[in-house]
This record gives C-alpha cells, structure tokens and sequence, in this order.
C-alpha cells in the first residue's frame, strides 16, 4: 500500500462515500421489479455520494479546484490541483443491479495525473496508484498483463451512451479488434477497466467520448503498474482528448495501429 498524507485523504474520502453506495445498491436490487424502476433512487445515490466525496476533499485540501460529474467544475484558490470525481462510475450497471461499479478520484497537478483511486465497495477492491511509487490492488502491488499476442488478449472497450458519441465508428473499431484480439468485453465501467488493464485482468482497452472523471485515477494506475496510456489518437496526454487507449507496450501500440487502420480507411 501507499502510505501517504495525500493518499489517506482520498482513501478515506472514497471509503466513507462507498458506505452509502453501498446500502443503495442493496435497495436498487429490490426497486428493480417495481414499474417506474430505481431510476431517481439511483441520481439521488449518485448525488449523495458526490456531496460526500466533496466535501471530503475540500475539507481536507481547501485550496484545490474539483471537476465534478453531478456539480460541475468548482474553482478552487490553487491553480495547479484539481481533483476528476466520480461518484458513481458504472451508473446502468448499478441501475440495472449488475454488481460492477467504482467510485474514481484522481488528482491533477499542473496537467498531469499524479495519484488516483478506484473503489469498487462490491468486490471490495481498493485500487490506488501515485506517481513514482507505483499501483496497488488491495496490498498487492500491480503490474499490466505480460501477453505480447493479442490473439491471446482480452480487450476491453466502451460503448457511446444513445445520442453520444459515433456507433458507427465504433463498430469499425470493434470490427477491427475482434478480428485479431482473443476476445473482447464492455463491462461498464471505464474507471474499472483501466483498473482491470492496470491488474493485467484485461490486457488492453480503448474508448471514446468519455469525460476527465471517467478516466483521470485510471491513467495513473496502467502507468504505475508499467503500462502505457494515451489518447485512442496517440496522444500522450489522453485528459484533454477525453479518449484512452491502453495496455502493455506492445499490446497498446498494437491497439492504437489497428484504431489508426480503421480511422484511415
Ligand atoms: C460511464 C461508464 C461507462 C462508459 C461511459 C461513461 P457513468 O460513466 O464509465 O463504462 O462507457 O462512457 O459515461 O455514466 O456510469 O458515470
Ligand atoms: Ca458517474
Ligand atoms: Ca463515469
């Protein structure tokens, strides 16, 4: 584990926010049979979790700014710190009462990730990562899978909400790493599957049209754990692009050929 001020404070954030979502997950699961469906109980959760999550980090580093997925961006006095906050990451999965979710924190100094925490409260996995001092699941420090053939692989991968982001460039994407890779899964939760990539679970993942919450902890986990991240473009910053692709060296730059193939074509 990584035993540091900073890292403290957005353990305990995280923990004391997973407690709620946790109980609201438990009531979701008994709201999935009535006619309106769980669908306020769950925005009323996720909004909970958020204002906990808050007020947790600004109590604790008053100065610095939080983009936020329910409240927006809050300007904090510290030009160079902002924390990326999700709340609730893995939203029709919790909806639906498939157990695969995450609370993501990641901290951003002066443009780059340099700690982030993913907290799935179902599995109880604590996924936490800072910048030179590497990734951990629990206990157990991470390193990306060592598969080199993506015949072998596992690709992870997103799915544009309706009316967000292009289908159809999608399933030219898909089409493309289905037609090499050994098998491929939308599991829903973009903070979990780089987590996943960060653990070597998935060997590599790529999506589009996600937002800085999303995907700021898990681009320091893949890193710390020796992976690689950028943009699903190439770009070595993936926070302005808001796409990522990931994996180890050479599965990742075998991902971003065949997105590159595709784009092309
Ligand atoms: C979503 C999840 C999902 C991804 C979407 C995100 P939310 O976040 O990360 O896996 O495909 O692009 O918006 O809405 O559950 O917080
Ligand atoms: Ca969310
Ligand atoms: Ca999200």
């Amino acid at each position: 584990m990584i035993s540091s001020p900073l890292m403290t404070v957005m353990v305990d954030a995280v923990r004391k926010a997973a407690r709620g979502l946790r109980r609201d997950f438990g009531e979701v699961e008994n709201l999935q049979v009535s006619r309106k469906g769980p669908g306020d109980f769950v925005s009323a959760a996720d909004r909970k979790a958020e204002e906990t999550l808050r007020d947790a980090l600004m109590k604790a580093r008053p100065g610095y700014s939080l983009v936020l997925e329910e409240n927006g961006i809050i300007e904090g006095t510290d030009k160079s710190h902002t924390w990326h906050v999700d709340p609730l990451d893995g939203t029709s999965n919790f909806l639906h009462g498939v157990p695969h979710f995450a609370i993501s924190v990641g901290l951003e100094r002066e443009g780059q990730i340099v700690a982030g925490v993913i907290f799935d409260p179902i599995k109880d996995e604590l996924f936490v990562a800072e910048r030179g001092k590497g990734a951990y699941l629990n206990n157990r420090r991470l390193r990306v899978s060592g598969r080199q053939d993506m015949a072998d692989a596992l690709m992870g991968y997103g799915t544009p909400y309706l009316g967000r982001g292009s289908h159809p460039r999608l399933l030219r994407e898909l089409g493309a790493v289905m037609a090499m890779a050994g098998g491929t899964r939308r599991m829903g939760s973009a903070a979990l599957d780089l987590a996943y990539v960060a653990c070597g679970r998935l060997d590599g993942y790529w999506e589009r049209d996600l937002q800085t919450y999303d995907f700021a902890a898990g681009v320091i986990l893949v890193r710390e754990a020796g992976g690689y991240v950028t943009s699903a473009d190439g770009a070595a910053e993936p926070l302005a692009a808001r796409s990522v692709a990931s994996g180890n060296e050479v599965l990742h730059r075998e991902l971003l050929a065949l997105l590159k193939k595709v784009q092309a074509a």
